[in-house]
């Protein structure tokens, strides 16, 4: 089993002195025992240790000398014994300097790399000073440097290294599994005893492997704690996770970002309130609104109308929908979306919060973005209340695993906990619980060192898909729309669309070859473009594959097609009800198509019961509540006929007719019209 390496770097301007600690600790290091390989390196300017803290993935732990050049300054140089001098003016100056140098080098570690430990190398006189410099930065603790010592020192770095890599639900796990309790609880399969052995589903036993049954427990294993209620071995790993992920409070979701995103919105909104959301946000905000009762106001994204990809919402319609609904609960934005743009978010997060308006991120596809300074600031760091992760896309945990974030100053937990319950199930699945402690241990002991590697992976692939010739990688200035291209607006390089427009397939005969002829399977596509999704899993041997495949494919030579364009998604109409008294209306169902396979009048001027979404893109055409217009049936038919293998969802097919569910009139008859949509009520009906 490959064994881990930890080095500490010792930051300290005095070579002889930044010498004999280094003897000392790894001397020490050397005869104690070293599970986690500690070896200790140093830097003599705060410079020289600040780019180590960028190249070495390996370091775990930093000691800052509390007397160090200021960073920006170059190496001005202070004398230790500067504050012994007498001269009671200067050396107060300079121990304040020697004080804002310190602060300013944990600061920028921790913005470089907030996972890693710090500790501060103080002079005993000065401690009180020192500790109220550095009180709200994120130091793990001081040592006294007259002190000398060195193996105290080491049993307490490597305590702090074995705490930060403890997995206390996982352990809990294990051991429970290696403590062979007899089952005489759920699940039926009893650690795997019902297959193993027999004749007809064995098999699938010796498929999954025996630790996948040992391990799938029931809540009667007590020392498991309870997900619905934790207070031991959960509650202790996910005060972990919010450590890791600069949350307040973290909770662990097993059911994704899809019910994640539903609690909270469940849990912020009541019946009739407002909520601001991306029309193209992921269909769970959307069930959300139908849950929770809210009033949406929907804000357009902006689209890249030749690749067909849907981009941010422009920062200016943001801030006007703020402006104008200042009596809104909520913002739910999509940062970074899935092809990768993500918003600067401090000053929109800010706007919101001046008008009073909570902030929910949904960083399904961001997860890994804490780890690496490259992909920072996090939605947290910008100052979201709110933040769904799915651990399981970017980083190691199973499908299903997520995680939810809270920094809400005036968060409700016991509201939280009630509607976070209604939507878990009372069996959850342990493994995928350890799977999130363990994901959040690999991320914060060597999530850099591999985002480093996937950052380089991804660079190095999108210079070898471009001298293919054929296939071109899109960088930010190509995905961009137009509408946001002054908002700030960044790409995430691990994820990588690529233009296959020259290749002279269509993307379902591309993808096709790919999957059969070199056994290669992505991420997703539009009609213009593929999308590969590069993780920490991501080997080199994996890009050369793919590498390989598409030059292949670019030497077939084959003639380039035209750049196909999508139908613009008609503009939203009108919200005319709550979408939650449409949904929960019994409705009737009317065909698209009239009798003579024309576009069905009788539809105009109704209004929607369901969701109709075209997926992909996977943005809804029509919500519940929303009035019809002769546009958007027109679209919804061209798009039947000429998308063939686009997806509607929310249609329904009597027979061979396809359908949509729509309000009666005694309904409407019954349903109160939203403010300002009287009008629009009175004509619908
Ligand atoms: C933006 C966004 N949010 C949420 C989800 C749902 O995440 P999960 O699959 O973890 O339920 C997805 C899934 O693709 C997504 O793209």
């Amino acid at each position: 089993m490959a064994k881990p390496t930890s080095k500490v770097l010792v930051i300290n301007d005095e070579p002889l002195i930044l010498k004999e600690l280094l003897k000392g600790l790894n001397a020490a290091a050397r005869s104690l025992d070293n599970p986690f390989g500690i070896s200790f390196i140093g830097a003599l300017t705060a410079k020289e240790g600040l780019s180590l803290i960028e190249r070495d993935g390996d370091i775990q732990v930093v000691i800052v000398d509390d007397k160090l050049y200021a960073v920006e300054e170059g190496p001005r140089r202070v004398h230790r014994n500067g504050a012994k001098n007498g001269k009671a003016s200067n050396a107060r100056e300079s121990a304040r300097s020697l004080q804002v140098s310190a602060l300013k080098l944990v600061q920028k570690i921790t913005a470089l790399r907030p996972e890693l430990d710090l500790y501060i190398l103080i002079e005993k006189e000065r401690e009180d000073e020192v500790v109220d410099t550095l009180f709200a930065e994120a130091v793990d603790g001081y040592f006294y440097r007259e002190e000398r010592d060195h193996r105290g020192m080491y049993r307490i770095l490597n305590a702090q290294i074995a705490e930060r890599a403890r997995t206390p639900f996982y352990d809990a796990l294990c051991a429970y599994v290696l403590a062979a309790k007899d089952a005489w609880h759920t699940p039926g399969h009893s650690s795997g005893d019902s297959l193993r052995g027999s004749p007809w589903v064995n098999d699938f036993y010796e498929f999954m492997g025996e630790h996948v049954f040992d391990a799938d427990l029931s809540v009667s294993a007590k020392a498991l704690d309870s997900l619905m209620e934790p207070t031991g071995v959960i509650a202790e790993a996910q005060q972990m996770a919010a450590k890791a992920f600069g949350a307040r409070k973290t909770f662990f979701a097993t059911n994704g970002t899809s019910t994640s995103n539903k609690v909270i919105l469940q849990t912020l909104i009541a019946p009739g309130e407002k909520l601001l959301l991306d029309r193209n946000c992921h269909k769970s905000v959307h069930h959300g609104v139908m849950l929770s009762g809210a009033q949406p106001v929907y804000l357009d994204s902006s689209v890249n109308r030749q690749y067909g990809v849907f981009g941010p919402v422009p920062r200016a319609t943001i801030l006007r929908a703020i402006a104008e609904h200042s009596d809104a609960q909520l913002l739910v934005l999509t940062s970074c979306t899935y092809d990768g743009l993500r918003y600067d978010l401090k000053p929109i997060i800010d706007a919101a919060h001046a008008s009073g308006i909570k902030v929910l991120i949904d960083e399904a596809w961001y997860g890994h973005a804490r780890f690496h300074p490259d992909l920072r600031p996090t939605a947290l760091e910008a100052g979201a209340d709110y933040v769904t992760q799915s651990m399981h896309k970017t980083l190691s945990a199973f499908s299903q695993a997520a995680m939810i974030h809270v920094n809400d100053p005036g968060f409700r937990e016991h509201l939280f906990r009630e509607n976070f319950n209604m939507h878990t199930s009372t069996s959850p699945m342990y493994s995928l619980i350890a799977s999130l402690d363990v994901g959040r241990k690999q991320a914060v002991m060597e999530g850099y060192k591999l985002l480093e590697r996937t950052l380089m992976l991804a660079s190095e692939l999108r210079k070898q898909i471009n001298s293919t010739g054929v296939f071109r990688v899109l960088e930010l200035e190509d995905l961009l729309p137009e509408e946001v291209r002054n908002d700030n607006i960044r790409l995430d390089p691990t994820k990588i669309t690529v233009d296959i427009s020259s290749c002279g397939m269509t993307v379902d005969e591309l993808q096709q070859e790919l999957f059969t002829r070199f056994n290669i399977t992505v991420e997703k596509s539009t009609v213009n473009t593929l999308t590969l999704l590069l993780t920490i899993g991501t080997t080199r041997s994996k890009c050369s594959r793919l590498y390989d495949a598409l030059m292949r494919i670019a030497r077939e030579k084959r003639t380039p097609r035209r750049l196909y364009r999508t139908p613009d998604l008609p503009p939203f109409t009108e919200l005319v009800y709550l979408p939650r008294d449409a949904y929960y209306s019994g409705g009737e169902l009317m065909a698209l198509l009239d009798d003579n396979d024309q576009p069905n009048r009788d539809l105009v001027g109704r209004i929607c019961a369901d969701q109709i979404v075209p997926y992909p893109p996977g943005i809804p055409v029509l919500v519940p509540g929303q009035l019809i217009t002769e546009g958007i049936v027109e679209f919804l038919i061209r798009y039947l006929r000429v998308q063939s293998k686009v997806e509607l969802h929310g249609v329904v097919y009597q027979g061979y007719f396809p359908s949509i569910r729509v309000l009666t009139a005694a309904e409407r008859g019954r349903l109160t019209a939203l403010k300002g949509a009287e009008a629009a009520s009175r004509a619908a009906a």
